[in-house]
């Protein structure tokens, strides 16, 4: 079971002049990365393979990821209706491909593939909550919202399973560390970028990852509040073991704050060089 359907948004509330167009690209973008989580369903399912109960958490899972790239999809289109969301998901579809033949996981183990799905629903729950937090048109707000409940369900659906497998292989704290820390850089490489291509760059312009990846992030990154960033680390710090909310986590959430920011500057620079 959903726990919430397109149908339950208040589409008829939709207020164009609340529409903040910086952020649409944003939307636009993520809505491909969330419906190919169909692709992801495959890869873990062949990771996975003598595993039932998770195979059918992860064909749960993939349902909802693509309900959140639909409702976006949707909203973008309400925003802008020239924009045609499959047409650019098809684009999507056919320049980015997940590994769908893989039968171990790119991580090494399956706990640090489960370690890596912390990551990105950690990322994910921080995104919606901050993309929420930061428009006043109500329903990308009311949309934002029921996804990134969403999103921390699956961290916790993911977190459960790690813990399990954990168990099992005992993959070592640094070892988990260098997973986790890998997966959070990884949020720059072209799943993204090349979304934010197919998503709001027409045929004819040659895809740049650093123009793409820093128009992408130089705004998204400007969302973020301090109470997001402290609210991931504890997320991070659970998923490899250590005490989510304590002074060390709480250490790290200031400094993980101060490079962001930097961050957020130089993906600005870059993106506007590049352009
Ligand atoms: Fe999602
Ligand atoms: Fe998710």
């Amino acid at each position: 079971m959903k726990h919430w359907k397109i149908d339950d948004v208040a589409w008829d509330g939709f207020q164009p002049g609340h529409v903040d167009p910086a952020l649409v690209p944003l939307v636009k973008a993520a809505a491909m990365v969330e419906r190919n989580g169909t692709d992801y369903a495959i890869y873990l399912n062949n990771v996975f393979g003598d595993d039932p109960d998770f195979r059918q958490a992860v064909d749960h899972w993939a349902i909802e990821e693509v309900q959140h790239g639909d409702a976006l999809g949707r909203w973008a289109m309400l925003a802008d209706p020239a924009w045609d969301f499959m047409q650019a998901f098809d684009r999507y579809k056919a320049g980015y491909q997940v590994p769908l033949e893989a039968t171990q996981s790119v991580r090494g183990s399956r706990t640090g593939e489960l370690i890596a799905r912390c990551m990105v629903e950690t990322g994910t729950s921080s995104y919606y909550t901050a993309l929420a937090d930061s428009t006043s048109e109500p329903v990308l707000r009311q949309v934002c919202q029921l996804i990134a409940a969403d999103e921390y369900r699956h961290f916790k659906l993911f977190y459960d399973h790690m813990r399990r497998y954990l168990g099992r292989e005992h993959i070592s704290f640094p070892r988990r560390l260098r997973i986790a820390a890998g997966r959070i850089t990884e949020s720059e490489d072209d799943e993204l970028a090349f979304a934010y291509h197919c998503g709001n760059e027409p045929d004819s312009t040659p895809y740049d990852h650093r123009r793409c990846i820093g128009a992408y992030m130089g705004k998204a990154m400007s969302m973020y509040r301090f109470r997001h960033i402290e609210r991931s680390m504890g997320m991070v710090f659970k998923s490899v073991g250590l005490t989510p909310r304590g002074r060390l986590s709480g250490l790290a959430a200031k400094l993980a704050w101060r490079l962001m920011r930097r961050r957020q500057r130089k993906m600005t620079a870059d993106a506007t060089r590049a352009a």
